[in-house]
């Protein structure tokens, strides 16, 4: 079982990518997650039609080949003025083609999301979750907000509350078991 884990963020220390790693600390035996790290999603360009139909970037092509390749994916959002960070949303136009048949259709998607503000990256998560079941994957309802990302991890990387850290381990081990359901 490979899961594929994306952090929406490209800043060093970033509570997104944290995230990301605490889940990868509840992953059961046998199962694994890459992280598309910041590097592959500074190398996409801005999506560009004509330039996808061209098939010229090696980074989408090897990214598209990661998101095929994996069983689930886990996606955790920062919120930027109430959405998901630009970078983010490129890297899902890039992901979204061919459509049909992206890398992404019918596949395990959960998302996550810590923010500093009160409310966990809410708006940002709501629109990710729309733009994933645009492009056809099958999105876990179970969700995990992390407010006041800047106190919520201990300095060994795991979440200081416990329901946040339960919540975390059931999402990981929803993501994990198969077959996941697909709300239509
Ligand atoms: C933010 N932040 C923020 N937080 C929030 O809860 N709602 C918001 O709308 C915004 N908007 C926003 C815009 C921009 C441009 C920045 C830089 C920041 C704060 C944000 O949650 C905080 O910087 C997080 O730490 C970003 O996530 P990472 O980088 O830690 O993963």
């Amino acid at each position: 079982m490979r899961l594929v884990g994306i952090s929406g963020s490209l800043r060093p220390g970033s509570y997104n990518t944290a995230l990301i790693r605490a889940a990868a600390g509840e992953l059961p035996r046998g199962a694994e997650l890459v992280e598309v790290g910041e590097l592959a999603l500074r190398l996409l360009p801005f999506y560009d039609e004509a330039l996808d139909a061209r098939n010229a970037v090696s980074a989408v092509a090897s990214l598209r080949r990661t998101l095929a390749e994996a069983d689930a994916v886990l996606i955790a959002t920062p919120e930027y003025n109430g959405s998901m960070p630009g970078v983010l949303k490129n890297f899902l136009d890039w992901a979204s083609r061919p459509f049909p048949g992206n890398s992404l259709l019918d596949k395990p998607v959960a998302v996550l999301g810590a923010s500093t503000g009160y409310f966990g990256a809410a708006w940002a998560q709501a629109d990710l979750r729309r733009v994933l079941k645009v492009m056809g994957a099958c999105v876990l309802e179970s969700e995990l907000r992390v407010p006041a990302a800047h106190t919520a991890f201990t300095e060994d990387g795991r979440l200081r509350d416990p329901a946040h850290a339960a919540a975390l381990r059931a999402i990981v081990r929803e993501l994990v078991a198969e077959p996941v359901p697909c709300a239509a």
